[in-house]
């Protein structure tokens, strides 16, 4: 809306055509952006080093729509028609069973975004913690982690909060385990000397 040039990458054809749908219904002029369909992992070895001005991704959750544990949520999705799964392909990183191996390819992306984003620009990562059977996994550090290891400075933690999700009384009258209704937004900077 603001004129910019965007190139959004995403796997699914479904959701592509869901974004150039968006596109088209709001925002008047668009011709200065594109959604690329592909693996981020392939896609991005296309541009060139240091091009890119801004680069924002709320990466695939690992497995959590999915889960067992997830089962009332996704019957409650799956009444209001709505999918219950980002897709089944195998290069989704979201379907990768091992979570250090699901970590590793997502550094193959983060990796890739350090290379084509210009030096002293910003790149926002969007991602939520998550349950796995009774711990709590705490994503947002370790995609932290595996970002400094790359060469992003922190710059920022910002919460993106979704408080109209329903509640759940998960471990009700067992045990506490409170409802995730925020996402974190961090935001690195690449300061290359
Ligand atoms: C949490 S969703 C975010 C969707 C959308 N970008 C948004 O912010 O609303 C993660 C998306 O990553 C896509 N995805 C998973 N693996 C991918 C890959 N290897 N390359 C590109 N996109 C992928 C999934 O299809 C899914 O739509």
């Amino acid at each position: 809306m603001l004129n910019r040039k965007g190139i959004g990458i995403e796997l699914s054809k479904k959701w592509v055509k869901l974004g150039q749908q968006r596109l088209e219904e709001e925002v008047s002029n668009h011709t200065n952006q594109k959604i690329l369909e592909g693996d981020s992992r392939e896609v991005l070895k296309n541009f060139s080093t240091d091009s890119i001005s801004y680069i924002v991704t709320s990466p695939p959750y690992w497995r959590i729509l999915t889960k067992k544990t997830h089962e009332k949520k996704r019957k409650d999705r799956s009444a209001k028609g709505f999918d219950t799964n980002y897709g089944f392909s195998k290069n989704d990183l979201g379907n990768i069973s091992d979570y250090q191996e699901f970590l590793n390819e997502l550094s193959i992306c983060f990796k890739e975004c350090f290379r084509i984003l210009q030096n002293k620009k910003y790149t926002s990562i969007i991602v939520s913690d998550f349950r796995h059977g009774s711990e709590l996994v705490p994503f947002h550090s370790h995609v932290v982690e595996l970002c400094q290891k790359i060469g992003f400075k922190l710059q920022g933690i910002g919460i993106l909060v979704q408080n109209s999700k329903k509640l759940y009384p998960y471990g009700y009258p067992f045990a506490y385990v409170p409802n995730i209704h925020h996402q974190f937004i961090l935001t690195f900077k690449k300061a290359v000397l």
